[in-house]
C-alpha cells in the first residue's frame, strides 16, 4: 500500500487483548477502498507480549498483517515498561509522524503511546474509552484515566462509558458509542473455532467442564490467594476444571503443592481454541475483563473473581457475577451452574459486529 498523499494512522497494539480487538479493525480496513484511498495504516507492536502463544499465535489466527514496528520493550516494572514504549515510540514519531494514533483498551502500552503521541501534537483516539472499575489499584484503572485525559476521539462499547466521559467534563460531540470490536472479532471468526489439541486427551465434551483463567496480580501475586481460589476444584471433585495458565500466574503456580487431579493445567491457548473451549463449557471462573464479555455473548455462565467491574453491562444484561473473595458464593454459584439455574441473560447494544465499520466510518468524516 502506498503512502503517497494520504494521511498517516498509527494503530498501537502490545498485548493478547490488543490484537483481539485491532483484528476486526484490520479486517474492514481490507473490505473498504476508500479508506484504503485515504489513509495509510502503521500497525506499531510494542512487544509488551512476546510469547509465541500470547503474540503470533493470534497474529496467525486473525490475520493480523505484520507489525510496521517492532518495538521489542518486553516484560519490566510498569514505570520501565511505560518508559521504554515511550521512548522507542516517540523516536518513530519524531522522524516521520503520524496524523492519528489510535489506542485501543487499558494496557500499558496503551497510556505509554497515547502519551507520546499527545506530547508531540499528534491527536489520540481511544478504542474501549470511558471504562472504569473505580478501582484505581488497578493498573489498568490507572492507563484508562490517564489515556482518556488525552484522548481527542472517544469509541465507546457501552453508555456507561459514556456517561463516564461526559461526568468527567468532556463533551459529547467528540465521544461515539460504536459497540464492541471484541465481539466484531469473535463474530468474524465463530465458523473457524476449533477444538483444543488436549480435547480428546481428557475427555471433553460440551458442557462437561469448567475453564479457569487468573492473571490478575490482586488475584495471583498474593499465593494465599491464589490457593484459596484454586481450592475451588476440591469442593467439586466430580468436576474438571481447564486451566489455560498466562505466564504471570505460570510463576506462581510452580510453589503450591499438591493441586488437585481435576485441576486440568494447560498452555495459554490461541484464540480458536480458548474461544471453542468457552463456547463450549459449562462456565468460566475468571478475573479477565474481556473474557466477561465473549461468555456474555456465547451466554455461559461468568464467575469473576474481582469485586469491581468497568463492564456493568455483563453484570447488569450479561451472564457475569462478581464473586470478589467470597468463596461461599463462588461455590453456589457453581452450584447453581450444576443444575442448570443460571440468570437469564442479553446481549447488549451494538455487539453486532460492525463496531469497526462505524468506526472507520467515522474516521473518514473527522479526519
Ligand atoms: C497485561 C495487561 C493486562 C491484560 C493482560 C492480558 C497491563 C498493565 N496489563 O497484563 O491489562 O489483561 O496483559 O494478558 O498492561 N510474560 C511472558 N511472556 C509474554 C508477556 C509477559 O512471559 O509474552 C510474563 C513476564 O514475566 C511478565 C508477566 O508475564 O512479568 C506479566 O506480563 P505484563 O505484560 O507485565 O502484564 P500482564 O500480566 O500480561
Amino acid at each position: 500500500m502506498s503512502r503517497f498523499n494520504k494521511k498517516i494512522i498509527d494503530i498501537i497494539a502490545g498485548a493478547r487483548p490488543n490484537f483481539v480487538k485491532i483484528a476486526s479493525l484490520y479486517k474492514q480496513i481490507n473490505n473498504n477502498k476508500q479508506i484504503k484511498k485515504n489513509f495509510y495504516f502503521r500497525l506499531i507492536h510494542t512487544g509488551q507480549h512476546y510469547n509465541k502463544m500470547l503474540s503470533d499465535a493470534f497474529f496467525k489466527e486473525l490475520k493480523i498483517p505484520k507489525a510496521d514496528f517492532l518495538l521489542n520493550v518486553g516484560s519490566g516494572t510498569h514505570a520501565v515498561q511505560t518508559a521504554n514504549i515511550m521512548i522507542k515510540y516517540e523516536k518513530i514519531l519524531i522522524n516521520d509522524p503520524c496524523q492519528l494514533c489510535i489506542v485501543v483498551g487499558d494496557v500499558n502500552s496503551t497510556v505509554a503511546c497515547a502519551i507520546a503521541a499527545k506530547k508531540l501534537g499528534i491527536k489520540v483516539a481511544h478504542i474501549e474509552s470511558g471504562l472504569r472499575s473505580g478501582d484505581i489499584k488497578m493498573p489498568e484503572e490507572v492507563n484508562r484515566i490517564i489515556t482518556d485525559s488525552i484522548t481527542d476521539y472517544f469509541f465507546t462499547t457501552s453508555r456507561y462509558a459514556n456517561q463516564n466521559l461526559i461526568k468527567n467534563g468532556n463533551t459529547r460531540r467528540n465521544i461515539y458509542f460504536v459497540g464492541n470490536t471484541m465481539i466484531d472479532t469473535l463474530k468474524n471468526n465463530l465458523k473457524k473455532l476449533k477444538k483444543p489439541i488436549f480435547w480428546n486427551d481428557f475427555k471433553l465434551k460440551s458442557r462437561s467442564y469448567y475453564i479457569i483463567t487468573l492473571h490478575r496480580p490482586s488475584n495471583v501475586d498474593d499465593l494465599k490467594k491464589l490457593t484459596k481460589i484454586l481450592n475451588i476444584c476440591k469442593k467439586f471433585k466430580n468436576e474438571k476444571f481447564i486451566f489455560p495458565v498466562h505466564p504471570r500466574t505460570k510463576l506462581k503456580i510452580k510453589s503450591i503443592k499438591n493441586l488437585e487431579k481435576n485441576l486440568i493445567i494447560v498452555e495459554p491457548l490461541s484464540y480458536f481454541s480458548f474461544n471453542f473451549l468457552l463456547k463450549n463449557a459449562k462456565g468460566i471462573i475468571t478475573d479477565s475483563g474481556g473474557i466477561t464479555e465473549e461468555a456474555t455473548y456465547f451466554k455461559i455462565p461468568c464467575l469473576t473473581m474481582r469485586s469491581t467491574t468497568e463492564r456493568p453491562e455483563t453484570v447488569k444484561l450479561g451472564t457475569n457475577i462478581l464473586i470478589g473473595n467470597n468463596y461461599q458464593l463462588l461455590k453456589n454459584s457453581i452450584n447453581k451452574i450444576n443444575v442448570g439455574k443460571w440468570k437469564r441473560s442479553k446481549i447488549p447494544e451494538k455487539w453486532d459486529g460492525k463496531t469497526a465499520v462505524r468506526i472507520l466510518n467515522i474516521l473518514n468524516k473527522i479526519l
